[in-house]
């Protein structure tokens, strides 16, 4: 496995693999791996001729006040695990090398990314959309995998790859639980033994507005009062619990079609996502 810090040599590796016709498969991630993130790779491998992976925590997507600093952290580790997978190529660049000092040009998506997430993260899309475009340059992969567990990422994603006509095609992978159910997501190490059990509240929700929903309730206010009396005892903080349609990302009122469930909360100081999505049948 070659772990590789320049952008050119990145691109040169890419290159070169891609004149020999080798297909390659990139998972971008944060670092910090865990199994949500390994499924992803599972995937590339079984796909692909080459994996590349990214290590690289984007503070263009970090609010000043949240918590780049402390985003977990252990690059030994995570090569370790990649190894283990047979990942060909961990691209783990600097913060210098991603971002030229006066850089000025980002890129923006305008409609998904001014829904959900977007309400309380100003700016944290864009800063998405830009270092994964940035990283799709230096990579050149031929497909690139998503976790459905950041929904809103994955729909934006794909909107930028349609709208730029972007030559990457991009796959989605389910979300990955642990065996309580709460979805694996680096920040998960943020919290307290106590906190950890709260967090179960998420998929709590989520289950009981599916079960509701099956049992033919429509009403997407009912569903959301629903969830938040299960939330609200555990959190400190409901960032929002939508219902809405899934190519819009708009909340909708009367259950329909194909819809998303999505949620942010703050178990103590800790924000988690979650979500769920559902076909509704006519
Ligand atoms: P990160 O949070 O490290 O996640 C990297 C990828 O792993 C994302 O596509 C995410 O959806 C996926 N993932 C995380 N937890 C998962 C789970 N429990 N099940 C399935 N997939 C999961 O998302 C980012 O990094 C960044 O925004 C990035 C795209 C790398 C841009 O900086």
């Amino acid at each position: 496995m070659l772990v590789i810090s320049s952008p050119t040599q990145m691109r040169e590796f890419s290159l070169k693999a891609r004149s020999e016709g080798k297909t390659l498969g990139f998972v971008p991630t944060m670092g910090y791996l865990h199994e949500g993130h390994l499924s992803l790779v599972r995937k590339a491998r079984g796909e692909n001729d080459l994996v590349v992976i990214s290590i690289f925590v984007n503070p263009a997507q970090f609010g000043p006040s949240e918590d780049l600093e402390k985003y977990p952290r252990d690059p030994e580790r995570d090569k370790a695990l990649a190894e283990k997978e047979s990942v060909d190529v961990i691209f783990h660049p600097s913060e210098k090398d991603m971002y030229a000092q006066n850089a000025s040009t980002y890129i923006e998506e305008t409609m998904l990314s001014q829904r959900l997430c977007g309400l309380s993260r100003p700016g944290h899309f864009k800063g998405v959309t830009t270092i994964v475009l940035k990283l799709f340059n230096i990579v050149q992969p031929h497909t690139a995998y998503f976790g459905q567990k950041d929904a809103q990422q994955a729909l934006i994603i794909k909107r930028m790859v349609r709208d730029l006509d972007v030559p990457v095609n991009i796959t989605v992978c389910p979300i990955i639980r642990e065996p309580d159910g709460l979805a694996m997501s680096s920040r998960n190490s943020y919290l307290s033994s106590e906190e950890r059990k709260d967090a179960l509240v998420l998929w709590r929700a989520l289950q009981t507005a599916k079960k509701k929903i099956d049992e033919g309730e429509r009403d997407s206010r009912l569903l959301r009062t629903g969830m938040r009396e299960i939330i609200e005892p555990k959190a400190s903080k409901i960032d929002y619990i939508s219902i809405s349609d899934v190519r819009t990302l708009e909340e909708i009122s009367e259950i329909r079609g194909e819809i998303l469930i999505a949620l942010a909360v703050f178990i103590g100081s800790t924000r988690l996502i979650d979500n769920m999505q559902i076909k509704v049948p006519e």
